[in-house]
């Protein structure tokens, strides 16, 4: 359930648009912020301020790999598997990401710590591979760097 702060920003971005349905992409990212990812229970209440049904508010979730279907740790590590990533390494990255946190790919550590995904294109095919950690860029990754990124997210 949404928090009253979140509401009132729902409420403020459904004022800039014509229709409530057009504000979906920014309530669904409010939500998201807040509560890191879109339950069930989340699509509902959404459908239910835009006047809109679960099922829309759901096509719109599973359409965009941006949010997330299930609950995710604390650090989202979303590895881009597309052409440049896939031909400069993407999946070496993977295996190595597998092989450093001890988990595969769409699982969650013991800890909640991370969460390892396999995502298509982010948009930075020129610094491939790359992956994006909850709202940031990793590029040009090797092993060295892998361990440094984790290292700072200790
Ligand atoms: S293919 Fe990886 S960012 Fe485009």
């Amino acid at each position: 359930m949404l928090s009253q702060d979140a509401r009132r920003s729902v409420e403020d971005t459904i004022k800039k648009y014509s229709q409530k349905r057009a504000a979906i992409l920014s309530t669904l990212h409010i939500a998201q912020k807040e509560i890191g990812w879109i339950s069930k229970d989340t699509i509902e209440e959404i459908a239910g301020i835009l006047d809109i049904t679960p099922i829309e508010v759901k096509e719109v979730v599973s359409f965009y790999t941006m949010f997330n279907l299930r609950d995710v740790g604390k650090y989202h590590i979303q590895v881009c598997t597309n052409l440049s990533c896939s031909l400069l390494g993407s999946r070496h990255i993977v295996n190595y990401l597998e092989k450093r946190l001890g988990l595969g790919v769409g699982k969650t550590t013991e800890d909640k710590k991370f969460t390892l995904s396999e995502v298509e294109c982010l948009g930075s095919c020129g610094t491939a591979p790359m992956m994006q950690i909850n709202e940031d860029y990793y590029e040009n990754l090797t092993e060295e760097e892998i361990d440094k990124i984790l290292m700072s997210l200790a």
